[in-house]
């Protein structure tokens, strides 16, 4: 069974993640970085070189390819990675995978975005916190939708990766 992490950026799908593949034994995989490796290009450069379709494609290809080559692994995907192409349903359909979506609210998105914007093509433009809190509040209410299709909702906050971290 794969178990796949979905939300969106600054969830802690990454740091999470890691902590929950060593705790099963499992491999862990985090989409945008096996894209990198794949592509030679860091995720701004991507998005800045080839553009933004071309990055959902192939986010969605080795997606695609992922979801049927590996077993027993937890996947963290991209926070767009379900809201693009059939994503969301190669997932859901898939009797193999477990999807697990972390639910963070505006606020601490926010706060935990502020200072982690440079590599995230999306909101490095957005100069005051403010405009950057205006859009997470609207990208959300666009992508919950699709993050809402996950098999278990995870609320985290403020203390959810200290918490699991020190354990
Ligand atoms: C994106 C999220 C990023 C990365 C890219 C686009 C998005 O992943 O895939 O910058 O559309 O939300 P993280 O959620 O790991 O930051």
């Amino acid at each position: 069974m794969n178990l796949i992490l979905i939300g969106y950026m600054g969830s802690g799908k990454s740091t999470l993640g890691r902590k929950l593949a060593e705790t099963l034994q499992y491999p862990f995989i985090d989409l945008d970085d096996y894209m990198e490796e794949q592509e030679q290009l860091s995720i701004p450069e991507l998005f800045k070189v080839r553009g933004e379709i071309y990055f959902r494609k192939k986010e969605h290809e080795y997606l695609k390819a992922l979801l049927q080559e590996q077993d027993n692994v937890v996947l963290a995907l991209g926070g767009g990675t379900p809201c693009y192409a059939n994503n969301m349903d190669l997932i859901t359909k898939n009797e193999n995978a477990k999807s697990f979506y972390f639910k963070a609210g505006i606020k601490e998105l926010t706060s935990r975005l502020k200072h982690e914007k440079e590599n995230r093509p999306l909101l490095n433009r957005f100069k005051t916190d403010d405009e950057l809190m205006e859009f997470i509040g609207k990208h959300m209410f666009e992508r919950s939708a699709y993050y809402n299709q996950a098999d278990v909702v995870i609320p985290v906050d403020n203390t959810t990766e200290l918490a699991v971290l020190e354990q």
